[in-house]
């Protein structure tokens, strides 16, 4: 075979070997930047998008991803068993990852039953769903959030008892509780990654960094919770990204994956880093009352992915945060545009 004969068989193999993933929730922030990572990695995989746009998905996300032989938007809810069945036959779909979920703590508090319905009620219809188009793997995106508070220094491995705390952490952990159940009884391939607070371009203001930016950029007071000593671990989304891609390619059926890069930092602490990028007045900042039960401190261990998989982050939180708040600086435009009522 002459190199053109090889490299037209080379890409034949490429198209035969290519997954044909249903992405739920791509509009959103993390999803929609496993989308746009997923086409420059693997462009042979098929990605279908379905998304109900609630108000945090959003597809100017995905302005820079064409539609069209290798990309699908379809606007739908996951709770529509008909919509999801009709999608996986249509497009062939062997695999699915579900990022769609209600996903703010502070709106779990306010109003827990929407959380039931799309992270409990709508895993449970996909899991179903999925059965019974026989579905190759089913990844479900979970949290830290899920192993509850971990006091002191300790960290918390994959075999740690769920003891959620907010209305979304517990809506989380039932979700992975029904994907289990769903492995262990109907022999589905499910693997699950249970990943610290990311961070990057895309996310919706509401969560602490582009909340904070935002307010740092438009003058407006920066309110922090409590005393702002509660610790987060802070992991880039690209590196997210890359571990969700490993765990669908390569995980164990039945496991669980937690996703973290161990980079602890109380809140306060990540609001100073912004004001001193943003060269803004410290005294923006505002104290506000707690938010009701949170947590003091989400710390997980990743030693199974890193010795498994071989995954490590990639991104320093340094780098990362710098690099986040120059993209919101850059990207007024989307964020102005939000409706953030
Ligand atoms: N953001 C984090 O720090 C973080 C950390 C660990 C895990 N997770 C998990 O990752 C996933 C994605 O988080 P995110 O921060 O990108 O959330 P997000 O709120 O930015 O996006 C959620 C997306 O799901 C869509 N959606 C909501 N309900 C739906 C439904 N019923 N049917 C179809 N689509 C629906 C929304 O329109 C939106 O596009 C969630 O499952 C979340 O629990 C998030």
């Amino acid at each position: 075979m002459n190199n053109r004969e090889t490299k037209i068989v080379d890409e034949r193999i490429a198209e035969e070997n290519s997954m044909h993933i249903l992405v739920t929730g791509g509009a959103g922030f993390i999803g929609s930047n496993f989308i746009r990572f997923m086409r420059q990695k693997h462009p042979d995989d098929v990605l279908i998008n379905l998304d109900a746009l609630t108000y945090a998905g959003n597809l100017t996300n995905l302005a820079d991803v064409a539609e069209g032989t290798h990309y699908h938007f379809v606007h739908g809810n996951i709770l529509d068993r008909d919509l999801v069945t009709q999608v996986i036959r249509q497009y062939q779909v062997d695999t699915i990852v579900n990022f769609a979920a209600e996903s703010h703590v502070d709106r779990s508090i306010a109003d827990p039953l929407v959380f039931v319905d799309t992270n409990v009620r709508g895993t449970a219809a996909l899991l179903d769903v999925a059965r019974q188009t026989q579905i190759t793997r089913f990844l479900q995106v979970s949290t830290d959030e899920v192993y509850g508070s971990i006091p002191g220094t300790g960290h918390v491995t994959e075999a740690a008892p769920l003891r959620p705390s907010s209305p979304y952490a517990a809506s989380k952990a039932s979700a992975d509780l029904m994907a289990l159940a769903d492995h262990h009884t109907y022999g589905l391939d499910v693997v699950i990654t249970r990943c610290a607070n990311n961070y990057g371009p895309y996310q919706y203001p509401e969560k602490l960094i582009p909340l904070m930016i935002q307010h740092g950029l438009t003058g407006e007071p920066l309110p922090v919770y409590g005393d702002g000593q509660k610790k987060r671990d802070w992991l880039h989304v690209t590196d997210h990204c890359r571990a969700i891609d490993l765990v669908l390619r390569r995980g164990q059926s039945g496991s669980i994956y937690n996703v973290t890069g161990n980079n602890e930092h109380a809140n306060l602490a990540i609001v100073h880093r912004i004001i001193q990028q943003l060269h803004i007045d410290p005294q923006l900042i505002q104290l506000v009352p707690d938010r009701l039960g949170d947590d003091s401190r989400y710390a997980l261990d990743a030693t199974k992915i890193r010795r498994e998989l071989g995954w490590a982050p990639t991104i320093s939180f340094d780098a990362g945060l710098s690099e986040t708040i120059d993209w919101y600086q850059a990207h007024r435009g989307w964020w102005e545009r939000l409706n953030t009522d």
